[in-house]
């Protein structure tokens, strides 16, 4: 297997692409079902994910098709078409590997009156159950039947009429899987609780623009009335707010500077908030966001929360970052139970970090040693790849297939604010 071997303390600065993002194509992607005509997304990214959700609706029999992208481009287009649906079924081998399949869960049953989806297992961060998706499913009139490992959802007589749903805890995908289901029903449906990510923005503007009519965009209460068809469109994935706060915090531990192309300030308040609370300079420009650490780092204290909260899924990152700020950060975790798989390798990089439950302490420490590393999940991996590049001395990452599920071609674009980084085959 390939691993990244960095050599830490140089101090990096440049400008770097921010590509489109993972989290917003992973349920634009499925949109293609929910009609017979020609779907183009553009500004996808290059990842591991992105394929996977390509072979997955493949199997629906939905066609795809990749535009000319030269190779050193970043991000490609691709035109899918669901003319005609062979199958409704995503089996376990692909939903095993990808869990943001259960996606085609809601557009599969309004576009073909009933879908059957493996269950996904849980994962690294925890067990993630999908009770919430089914259970704004059913408030829009499906029938839910649950069998050896596998979902299926029927819609009674071919189609939902529609219905209210609250939801209890705040669930991105389950918003989703909501929506694409309510946007064909007969009726009108209201979802109250929903959660308001800029990726949800992406996918109702997505919707919108193939004759969905959705009030409320933005906020937690969503009104939906059903049409009876849906058309093709040409639409742009939003940019990628967490890597583009990623590779903020990767250009301040090494005290550099670095301009975010396509970044969005707006998108990203909070991550913005934190990097200036710990002594980051953040400026919005002309077509992205100029991040320079110039200064000493300080502690921060933050918990992580649904949009417009600090996203968990920049909690690993920031926690790498202040690693090497003066004093004690304290981090709490409030979306997932077992998101501190990266705190005994970072410890392991000489850091001192103490989790007690859900929440963690990061005692800043004057410097961090390059060691090898092992990836646990997706963003984990990305807060070792940031302490490593401060770290002194030599520093590889193992089980680098976390990373390639979230991050387009990492090595190259920290190789362009001047890290010296490198991928190696064979482990
Ligand atoms: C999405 O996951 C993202 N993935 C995650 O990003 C992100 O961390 C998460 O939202 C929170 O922002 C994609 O968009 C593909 P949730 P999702 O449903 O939809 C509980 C990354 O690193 N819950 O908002 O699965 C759940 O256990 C990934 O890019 C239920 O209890 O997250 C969690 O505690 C990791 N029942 C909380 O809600 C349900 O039916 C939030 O989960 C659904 C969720």
């Amino acid at each position: 297997m390939d691993k990244i071997i960095i050599h830490g303390g140089k101090r990096l600065s440049g400008s770097l692409p921010i590509s489109g993002a993972k989290n917003a194509a992973l349920t634009l992607l499925p949109c293609a079902l929910l009609t017979d005509e020609p779907l183009t997304l553009r500004n996808l990214p290059r990842l591991a994910d992105i394929d996977g959700f390509q072979h997955l609706l493949n199997q629906f029999g939905v066609s795809t098709s990749i535009a000319g992208s030269r190779p050193e481009d970043f991000g490609r287009v691709m035109t899918l078409a669901a003319t005609r649906i062979t199958s409704t079924v995503a089996p376990y081998e692909l939903v095993r590997k990808m869990r943001a399949s259960i996606l085609v869960l809601g557009p599969m049953l309004a576009r073909m009156g009933e879908a059957t989806v493996s269950l996904p297992g849980g994962c690294a961060i925890g067990n993630r159950p999908i009770d919430l998706h089914l259970k704004a499913l059913e408030a829009f009139g499906a029938r839910i039947e649950l069998a050896s490992g596998y979902v299926r959802a029927i819609a009674p007589d071919g189609g939902l009429p529609g219905g209210r749903y609250s939801f209890p805890v705040v669930s991105v995908g389950a918003t989703e899987n909501a929506l694409m289901a309510a946007v064909l029903a007969s009726g009108k449906s209201t979802l109250h609780n929903a959660a308001r990510e800029p990726e949800i923005v992406d996918l109702c503007n997505l919707l919108v623009a193939m004759g969905a009519e959705i009030q409320g965009i933005g906020t937690s209460d969503l009104i939906i009335h059903g049409v009876p068809r849906l058309h093709g469109a040409t639409y742009r994935v939003m940019s990628d707010r967490i890597e583009a706060g990623s590779y903020a915090c990767a250009a301040a531990i090494t005290g550099g500077d670095v301009f975010l192309k396509d970044a969005v300030i707006e998108e990203m308040e909070a991550t913005v908030q934190a990097l200036r609370d710990a002594g980051v300079h953040v400026e919005p420009r002309a077509g992205g966001i100029y991040v320079a650490a110039d200064g000493p780092l300080r502690a921060v204290t933050l918990s992580t929360a649904p949009y417009p909260g600090f996203a968990t899924d920049m909690q690993a990152q920031l926690m790498a970052l202040l690693c090497r700020a003066e004093g004690a950060s304290v981090l709490t975790e409030t979306i997932f139970e077992n998101r501190y798989m990266h705190v005994p390798e970072l410890n392991r990089m000489g850091a001192h970090i103490e989790t007690k439950g859900r929440t963690a302490i990061v005692h800043g420490v004057p410097r961090l040693t390059g060691a090898d590393v092992m990836a646990t999940d997706l963003r984990a991996s990305m807060s070792l790849v940031i302490a490593g590049l401060a770290a002194e001395g030599e520093t590889s990452v193992h089980r680098l297939y976390h990373l390639d599920r979230g991050y387009e071609r990492l090595e190259e674009k920290l190789a362009l604010i001047g890290a010296d980084i490198e991928r190696v085959g064979g482990d």
